[in-house]
């Protein structure tokens, strides 16, 4: 950590920026030897892959490797303790993260940061692996920018990290999904009903809109684009109905409405039974797939390349078809969005 910043002469973050370290000399990039790996924000399937490889990745380079439970909150805590290679065998399949995670407001704060900071500093974390979403890399940039290198590796279920085309965890989601919805429209085929069915996506409609490719959803509404109820659900709705169909499945993600409330006013506008299923934090859970495990072991050698390289404060990014990296400002200002165009893709099929 920069010598000058401490709990009684607090840093305005927003006024500094995390050195790329692109543009410095080798000879002045910090000298590593101690790696600490954390999970943070909401958990994903591959989670544990990701720490298992960048744990067995950086013994391999021959860096004492960390973990640090409960996120930055356990940073914060001093809950750090060291990993060897056996610790993280039979983790690869495992759901969830051993290490837990946390949706920490500490990091909100310069005092937050800075103590997080003064953990790396006793512990001998040279370098945090910050495992999580736009989030958790926030909290991440905070501290690379008084001194504390970083990397960070997307993990998220919802694949709304707009600097990577893809993010650990949101296969094994969209499988988990569409494996209920396709059992779902067993039963509202046999009973000529409607199903709407609630996924993940407070922000980001990525699940929504290609598990409704996956299934052949009739409706599918996102919360990056505004729908109009009448329009976009019943006529769609009733326009199947004309043509012959007999049941039907409506896909919503969880920040563009409510399966409760749109089973009823669809039940009410179309005269069609309709039943509402969530199906919530099932989807975080689960054995990852193989894409996610590839991802998930391949983004974290990575992650030891850059650190080998020198290349700190950077995230792991996909991006046409290969895994690279680049830097975390520079990564925290991308937007991404769903176009109109996507979406209405995703209805020529049904
Ligand atoms: O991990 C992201 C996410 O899955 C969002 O889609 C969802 O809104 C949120 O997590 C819910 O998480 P929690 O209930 O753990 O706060």
């Amino acid at each position: 950590m920069n010598e000058e910043y401490s709990l009684s002469n607090l840093p305005n973050l927003k006024e500094l920026v995390a050195p790329n370290y692109d543009n410095i000399p080798r000879s002045d990039v910090p000298k590593i030897k101690g790696i600490g790996v954390l999970t943070s924000g909401g958990d994903a399937p591959g989670m544990n892959a990701t720490i298992r490889a960048v744990a067995r990745a950086g013994l391999h380079s021959g860096y004492t490797v960390y973990g640090v439970k409960r996120g930055f909150h356990g940073l914060w805590n001093g809950e750090i303790d060291e990993i060897n290679s056996r610790e993280v065998s039979e983790t690869l399949q495992r759901g969830g993260t051993f290490l837990m995670t946390a949706r920490s407001k500490t990091f909100e704060t310069p005092e937050g940061v800075v103590k997080g900071a003064k953990m790396c500093n006793v512990f001998g974390v040279d370098v945090l692996v910050v495992i999580g979403g736009d989030g958790s890399y926030r909290g991440a940039r905070d501290l690379a920018r008084i001194g504390i290198p970083v990397i960070g590796l997307p993990g998220t279920i919802d694949n709304d990290i707009a600097s990577s085309e893809y993010t650990i965890g949101y296969d094994t989601a969209m499988n988990t999904a569409m494996e209920a919805i396709d059992k779902l429209r067993d039963t509202a085929s046999s009973h000529e009903r409607c199903s709407v069915i609630e996924v993940m996506g407070r922000r980001a409609g990525y699940i929504a809109l290609n598990v409704g490719i996956a299934t052949g959803a009739e409706v599918v509404l996102i919360p990056e684009h505004p729908f109009d109820f009448d329009k976009d659900v019943v006529r769609i709705i009733l326009e199947g109905r004309n043509s012959g169909k007999r049941h039907y499945i409506v896909i919503v993600a969880e920040g563009a409405g409510k399966a409760t409330d749109l089973a009823v006013r669809i039940e009410e506008a179309t005269g069609i039974e309709s039943r509402p299923t969530i199906l919530g934090h099932l989807q975080r859970g689960g054995s990852p797939t193989l894409r996610d495990r590839t991802m998930a072991s391949l983004m974290g050698v990575h992650a030891i390349e850059c650190i080998n390289e020198g290349r700190l404060n950077r995230l792991i990014v996909y991006r046409d078809g290969k895994i690279t990296d680049i830097d975390i400002e520079e990564g925290l200002k991308m937007e991404k969005t769903i176009s109109e165009e996507d979406l209405a893709r995703a209805s020529i099929l049904t």
